[in-house]
């Protein structure tokens, strides 16, 4: 047998699914697309994670949207993280360029256009569903690590949930719980109260940790507390058997780096709190996509990568796969990067020391392969190519393979503005969450209750207040449950 022949016969045997499967491309030997060499990944080990890197415009983008989209055709909703906005196009069909008709020539794949169903979601400013959630719900230790508290001040911060919780005072936003933090500073009222039950708290701690809070505020997070709270099972829809992209546009987000983080912690945990166990699934539930994954972790803090590594770790047996998108697998931290079971890995480049040091790290984790040298053809590949190991069912790494990828069968480029309100229009998850409540919580009972105290006659002509009055909604139930949510929010410390 030829190396050619051999090195077929080895990928199609490395490369052989049982279940459901999806195709990447072909492998490429020696400059040419062997189109009988198919490389796929298997469906079942979606939830094993996995890796996209590859130097600024080598196709990683592209690779997360033909997985996206791939996965949608199977039934398997996706979320990604939108960062730079150039995912929106995978809602609307493919243009049939020269490009891509010669590249599904080489490939022998056919080629048929077709967008997936998107919902859009915001954490901001952009437009589409308001994601959301309450400051009880994150429980004090996950509410601290987003401060980044010390452990003094973690502590501090779980008396003052309690007591809130205590008194019946729930901390639905920001406002609410630096109410209470203002009013427990005070000497006269707050302090001695705290005193009495719950010993007594420094007030340089308590303003430390109302600074960190105002500055939260400034980084926008005011929008992302409240409610309603975003409930991630609306995450697992499906249109016509199509499972539905969700995609969270982030494009105003980038400088605040704080926020993402807060924002992705939660939704790991929410995510792992409310998903069952799902045992050994023939397909995820869900794959989360997280492009320029480097933002996340070069301004994450130490706790926010010990959280990441420990949810990866979790989250899976809950059938859901995160992907990690990245210019350089050396972005990602060793304990998460052990994790990832499919690896997409495009053109590197090894102009620099540095960048030959990535080189080998990237190296270093892939199966050994005698058909080329991988150190090497890494700097080589092409846009649109990559070096792809993927884990078959039983868990073993498959062959390294220089795979030629497909094109998506949706639009490379971005939608246009009214594209997108299009969407956003029709969307019942926009209506959905489009309206905030802020119903009675820590704040207004508070700011009622030194009213009432101030001045203990009862009811004079009232000037109209600063703040209207809001009514009390069906959600006046105060959350108690906060130690079940804590609990889970403390596995990995
Ligand atoms: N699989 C593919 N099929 C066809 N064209 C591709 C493919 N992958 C990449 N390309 C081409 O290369 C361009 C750059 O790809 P892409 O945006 O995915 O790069 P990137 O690695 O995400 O870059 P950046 O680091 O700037 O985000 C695309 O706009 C497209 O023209
Ligand atoms: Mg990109």
């Amino acid at each position: 047998m030829s190396i050619k022949e051999t090195f077929i016969q080895d990928i199609l045997s490395g490369y052989q699914y049982k279940g459901e499967k999806i195709v990447l491309g072909k492998a490429k030997l020696d400059g040419e697309v062997l189109s009988e060499a198919e490389i796929s990944v298997a469906l079942k080990t979606m939830n094993r994670h996995g890796l996209i890197a590859g130097a600024t415009g080598t196709g990683k983008t592209k690779s997360l949207q033909i997985l996206a989209e791939q996965l949608s055709l199977k039934g398997v909703p996706t979320l990604l993280m939108d960062i730079k906005g150039d995912l929106s196009g995978i809602a609307a069909p493919g243009e049939e360029n020269k490009a891509i008709i010669e590249r599904q020539q080489l490939l022998g794949i056919d080629y048929t256009p077709m967008g997936a169903p998107v919902e859009f979601l915001s954490l901001s400013h952009e437009p589409g569903a308001r994601l959301r959630a309450t400051v009880t719900e994150f429980g004090p230790i996950l509410f601290s690590k987003i401060l980044e508290l010390n452990d003094t001040q973690t502590g501090i911060i779980s008396i003052v949930f309690k007591y809130c919780d205590d008194k019946g005072y729930p901390l639905l936003d920001l406002k609410d719980i630096r109410e209470v933090l203002r009013y427990l500073s005070d000497d006269d009222r707050g302090k001695q109260e705290l005193a009495s039950t719950y010993g007594s708290i420094s007030k340089a701690s308590l303003g430390t940790i109302l600074r960190k809070i105002v500055t939260l505020e400034q980084q926008g997070a005011d929008r992302f507390f409240g409610e309603p709270s975003f409930d991630v099972n609306d995450l697992l829809k499906t249109k016509d058997e199509k499972g539905v992209v969700s995609i969270i546009r982030l494009t105003d987000i980038q400088n605040r780096p704080s926020l993402f983080s807060t924002f992705m912690m939660s939704l790991l945990a929410e995510i792992y709190e409310s998903f069952p166990e799902t045992g050994d699934p023939d397909k995820p539930k869900l794959v989360i996509f997280i492009d320029e994954a480097h933002l996340i972790f070069k301004e994450a803090s130490k706790t926010l990568l010990d959280q990441m590594e420990t949810m990866v770790k979790l989250i899976r047996s809950k059938g859901v796969g995160l992907f990690f998108c990245t210019q350089v697998p050396g972005d990602v931290p060793d304990g998460v990067l052990g994790q990832l079971g499919l690896k997409i890995q495009h053109a590197l480049r090894g102009f620099t020391a540095k960048d030959r040091k990535q080189i080998q790290k990237a190296v270093e984790n892939y199966p050994i392969t005698s058909y080329f040298k991988a150190d090497e053809v890494i700097t080589q590949l092409g846009i649109g190519e990559a070096f792809v190991t993927a884990l078959n069912e039983k868990g073993i790494p498959t062959p390294l393979a220089y795979t030629y990828m497909r094109a998506p069968l949706s639009r490379m480029d971005v939608l246009s503005e009214t594209e997108i309100e299009t969407i956003i229009g029709k969307s019942e998850l926009v209506d959905k969450y489009s309206q905030e409540i802020d119903r009675e919580s820590a704040y207004e009972m508070l700011t009622q209750r030194l009213k009432t105290e101030e001045n203990p006659q009862p009811a004079q002509p009232k000037k109209p207040e600063g703040r209207p009055k809001k009514e009390k909604s069906v959600f006046e139930t105060i959350i108690t449950d906060s130690t079940t949510k804590s609990f889970i929010r403390t596995i990995g410390n």
